[in-house]
């Protein structure tokens, strides 16, 4: 059987005992340590006894509370902090948050009666499992940057059908292949088809993670993700374009947080352009990587691209330029696209005929045509995200890339 989590209790002076205790989860895997009566016998608990958990509960005024809990937050980072509280909660929420807390809950109203023992069975359910979720997730923020910080690449271009997808789709089943935990968000709101590409039934989308309302947590993500057989996790697009308003830039940025927190990699498949939601990914984002392909106008906006990049404040060492369609004959070089935009290529993709078929047939050419060109250079864009080739080599399978074309 799991370790039980081990809880302390620590009452504000005008907490309720008797409502605390009669909330606490009495099941095996909840272990009540002690309660403390007031903050000061709290935190002397803290210093002497490994808790996983503690419950901060106050009514009325929670300077006191929200005081404690951040002295918490900072001496002892490994413990969950929640809070328990009764009276109004306006604004106490956000403040408790902000003070370090995973969680809060309502207690009961007393109103000088007891609560009734459904009330005290619904709390104590909702208790049972915001504590399992808190001690879960401080694990996690606590076992290592790896572990709790995944890198975030946004694939973003400034013109339509240069690539993105293909990359995106690419790199996310590349580093899934590499045994990394992906999850691939499809930002193409209104014209999303990376689940397409990747032969994914359409399933749940992101507008319907939307529209379930109530907050959002990893579980709940969980839900709406449609897993890909390299082990890839998508959060496809809506399955129509006016649904798209929907999503607004609020909820994506908590969902980048969270899911930067769940996975190794979170990659993202941009609209065209820089959208309101391209430029919320640009800005959660550790990695930018901007499509674009080689004839002259679309070179023009590639330069542009990354002057955008630049005015939005991107160090350039975080973004690579990956050039799609790349054919020597079109008579571009690696040192031209570096003399136009102000940024070397860091990869070139060449074209291939195969991959609008393998999109169609919903497998990715880094699958079905392993050995091509165009999965090499995809693979190789994927092995220098994980730092396995370093610039250098890229260098060379740039070459070789136009080396075969010409
Ligand atoms: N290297 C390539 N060789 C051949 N066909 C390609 C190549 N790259 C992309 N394509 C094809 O071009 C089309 C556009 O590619 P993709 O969907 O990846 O671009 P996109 O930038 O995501 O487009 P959008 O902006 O519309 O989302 C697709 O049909 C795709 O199969
Ligand atoms: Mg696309």
């Amino acid at each position: 059987m799991a370790t039980p989590i081990r809880v302390l209790v620590a009452l504000d002076a005008d907490a309720d005992r008797d409502t605390v205790e009669a909330v606490i989860p009495v099941v095996p895997g909840i272990e009540l340590t002690a309660v403390a009566d007031d903050l000061e016998t709290g935190w002397r608990e803290l210093e002497h006894t490994g808790v996983d958990a503690v419950l901060v509960s106050c009514a009325g005024r929670a300077e006191q509370a929200l005081a404690f809990i951040e002295g918490v937050a900072s001496e002892f980072p490994d413990r969950a902090v929640l809070l328990l509280h009764s009276g109004g909660a306006n604004g106490l929420f956000r403040r408790a948050l902000a003070a370090g807390a995973e969680d809060l809950v309502a207690l009961p109203v007393a109103n000088g009666e007891p609560p009734s023992p459904a009330e005290r069975e619904r709390v104590s359910a909702e208790l049972h499992g915001a504590l399992e979720k808190a001690v879960a997730r401080r694990k996690r923020v606590t076992a290592g940057p790896g572990l709790a910080h995944g890198r975030m690449i946004a694939v973003v271009g400034p013109k339509g059908g240069a690539g993105k997808t293909l990359v995106a789709t690419s790199l996310a089943v590349c580093l899934a292949d590499a045994g990394e935990r992906v999850v691939l968000v499809d930002l193409d709101l209104q014209f999303g088809d990376a689940g397409l590409v990747l032969g994914l039934p359409p399933s749940k989308t992101i507008y319907d993670l939307v529209v379930s309302g109530g907050s959002l947590d990893e579980e709940k993500v969980d839900d709406y993700l449609t897993t890909h057989e390299s082990g890839v996790r998508v959060l496809q697009a809506p399955a129509r374009p006016d649904q798209a308003a929907a999503v607004e830039v609020d909820f994506l940025r908590q969902l980048f947080k969270l899911l930067r927190a769940s996975a190794d990699w979170l990659v993202i498949d941009g609209s065209p352009g820089f959208t309101p939601e391209v430029i919320a990914a640009i800005d959660a984002a550790s990695d930018i990587c901007l499509v674009g392909t080689v004839d002259a106008a679309a070179l023009k906006n590639t330069k542009l691209g990354l002057e955008t990049l630049r005015l939005m404040g991107v160090d350039p060492a975080r973004i690579k330029l990956v050039l799609n369609r790349a054919d020597s004959r079109i008579g571009v070089t690696p040192e031209d696209v570096h003399a136009v935009t102000g940024h070397p290529p860091d990869v070139l993709i060449p074209s291939h005929r195969d991959v609008a078929r393998s999109s169609s047939d919903g497998r990715p050419i880094v699958s079905s045509h392993a050995g091509s060109d165009a999965a090499r250079a995809l693979r190789a864009l994927s092995r220098s995200y994980m730092g396995v080739e370093g610039p250098a080599g890229i260098g060379q399978s740039l070459r070789r890339v136009f080396r075969r074309a010409g």
